[in-house]
């Protein structure tokens, strides 16, 4: 019996197709292939016509989608359904940047007011410190903060804060320490006043032994030229841990709370954007959220074959379980968004890096492509040739904020025309033909013309996307985010993952105590532990002039 199903070619038998048909040959079968293959929102285009895919390719994916209830998953997520259902927790980031003051329920309780009153306690915060009112033990104003915290509690607001920091001297400087390394405080306070100097802890658990640690040698460091009793208005805390946070001795005035409904990759929207609010004001941060709400009504709103955040997850997946890339790059043409591939990594992957569906069945099909990047002209300067020539082709998403923040001369058009240029490159390659008729009247002849042609073939046919998006303005940069967000969710749900959770992360946390242990204090590794990191423990003790 024929199902509907059945009427509809297989993803298999689509990818088996394209594999003997090339991206040009694709252009040239369809001569509306742009047009039916980008997408147009609010000034931005998203160009998948590059991919290796075609209309067919997005119709089935769409299907499949449907089949797997990706409406029903979107759906719940915006009405709070505990989507992290390994935690028992909904994922609700978008309240955070809700514009109007509709109830969004957690366990029954409307959590916008608790919302409002944060945002308003942030921006007094950041407001008194923009404005030089809040003073220091000795009476001067705070005129340096340093943004204390790891991973989600770091890797946001740094982004965000380089990418709109523009070129005005800021009110308040803004410094990120995250790494427990000592260079890296070291490095952050080593021009600073303490006396004109804040800290803010920013951990959604507060226990977080790299955010802890650096937290206490910032005290130190303070109370090494202030009075130790004096030192409360240089420490502000932001954390859904509000009872620790103050046993570390941060007032309850001064903590800014977190949620559990909220994952730490997802937080920037919270009070864990403060220094955005600092750095670029309350207005940049407003903007940042409507960008970003504007982003989850269309996320929320649009059928699955006109909504971004879906489209682009389709293609990833297409990318990563139909074609079997398993690496993914984003390149940023922005020295704003220059951040960007770094805050992918840990949205994409600590979401995304898993090996088990929701109910612990392992994944047939696998999960997360890797991601990484660097932001052009200057990957072509460095990895952009084993992209070209390589022998392990990966996808690549450009993106490419077209107006200039800051306009010179004619280099901003440089810089798109590059992005365009290495998307036609990658796409077209170069074929042995050109080379040849090329290299006529050189003297290369017989083997050494070969040898000169084969070195110089781009074999083509390398899939990329291109998201144009106007420029980077706190609008369009929420937009952004919220569209990867979502990209992300969405992608999770077709590799059948949990995106919400980070159980991979526990093991090496819980097996570093031990080992800390013995660097410290000498004290013996259990039993368990291999040969291997007995021994690099020992030389590490021995180099740090301890006896193991
Ligand atoms: O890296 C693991 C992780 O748990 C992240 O998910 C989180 O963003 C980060 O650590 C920091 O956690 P916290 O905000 O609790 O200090």
């Amino acid at each position: 019996m024929t199902t509907l199903r059945d009427q509809h070619p297989s993803l298999d038998t689509l990818r088996n197709a394209l594999r003997t048909t090339p991206l040009d040959a694709l252009f040239a079968a369809d001569p509306d292939r742009f047009s039916r293959l980008t997408f147009r929102w609010d000034g931005w285009l998203v160009d998948l016509s590059k991919e290796r895919l075609t209309t067919d390719v997005i119709a089935a994916l769409v299907r499949e989608a449907d089949r797997a209830g990706l409406p029903a998953w979107i759906t719940a997520l915006f009405a709070g359904e505990r989507v992290n259902q390994s935690e028992g927790r909904p994922a609700l980031h978008m309240a955070l940047r809700q514009q109007d003051d509709a109830p969004v329920l957690v366990d029954g309780q409307d959590v916008i007011p608790a919302v409002r009153a944060a945002q308003t306690r942030m921006f007094a915060l950041a407001d008194a410190l923009r404005e030089g009112r809040r003073l220091g033990a000795t009476g001067l104003p705070i005129r340096d903060v340093v943004h204390i915290g790891i991973g989600g509690s770091d890797l946001g607001p740094r982004m965000v804060c380089d990418a709109l920091a523009g070129t005005d001297a800021p009110p308040v400087r803004v410094a990120f320490v995250s790494n427990v390394d000592p260079e890296a405080l070291a490095r952050a306070i080593a021009p600073l006043d303490p006396a004109s100097t804040a800290f803010v802890v920013v951990s959604k658990t507060f226990t977080t032994q790299e955010t802890l640690a650096n937290a206490t040698a910032a005290r130190a460091w303070l109370a090494r030229s202030l009075p130790a009793e004096r030192l409360g208005p240089h420490f502000v805390g932001v954390s859904a841990n509000v009872d620790a946070a103050g046993a570390f001795g941060i007032a309850a005035d001064d903590v800014l709370p977190m949620w559990d409904w909220v994952g730490g990759r997802y937080s920037l929207w919270s009070a864990v954007g403060l220094p955005i609010a600092i750095r670029c004001g309350p207005d940049a941060f407003d903007a940042l959220l409507a960008g970003a709400a504007e982003m989850d009504a269309h996320v929320r709103t649009a059928p699955l074959a006109g909504n971004a955040a879906v489209l682009l997850a389709l293609v990833g997946w297409w990318n990563a379980r139909w074609l079997g890339h398993p690496q993914r790059l984003v390149i940023p043409y922005s020295h704003a968004l220059r951040e960007l591939a770094a805050f992918l990594q840990q949205l994409v992957l600590e979401s995304n890096g898993k090996s088990v569906a929701r109910d612990g069945s392992p994944l047939p099909d696998g999960s997360s492509p890797s991601l990484w990047g660097e932001p052009g002209t200057d990957a072509q300067h460095s990895f952009f040739q084993w992209l070209h020539q390589g022998t392990r082709p990966s996808p690549v998403e450009f993106v490419v904020p077209v107006r200039a923040i800051h306009p010179v001369g004619d280099q901003q058009r440089l810089l798109v025309a590059n992005a365009l240029a290495q998307a036609q490159a990658l796409a077209a390659g170069r074929a042995p033909a050109a080379i040849r008729r090329e290299l006529t009247g050189s003297g290369l002849e017989g083997a050494a013309l070969d040898a000169a042609i084969a070195a110089r073939v781009c074999p083509g046919n390398r899939p990329s996307t291109t998201i144009l998006l106007p420029e980077v303005s706190p609008r369009h940069l929420g937009a952004l985010i919220a569209l990867y967000e979502h990209r992300t969710y969405v992608e999770g749900l077709l590799f059948g993952v949990n995106s919400f959770d980070q159980w991979g992360v526990e093991l090496g946390k819980t097996l570093a105590k031990p080992i800390v242990s013995a660097l410290v204090e000498g004290t013996a590794l259990p039993a368990d532990v291999d040969a291997s990191t007995r021994a690099l423990v020992a030389h590490a003790c021995t180099l740090l002039g301890r006896g193991s």
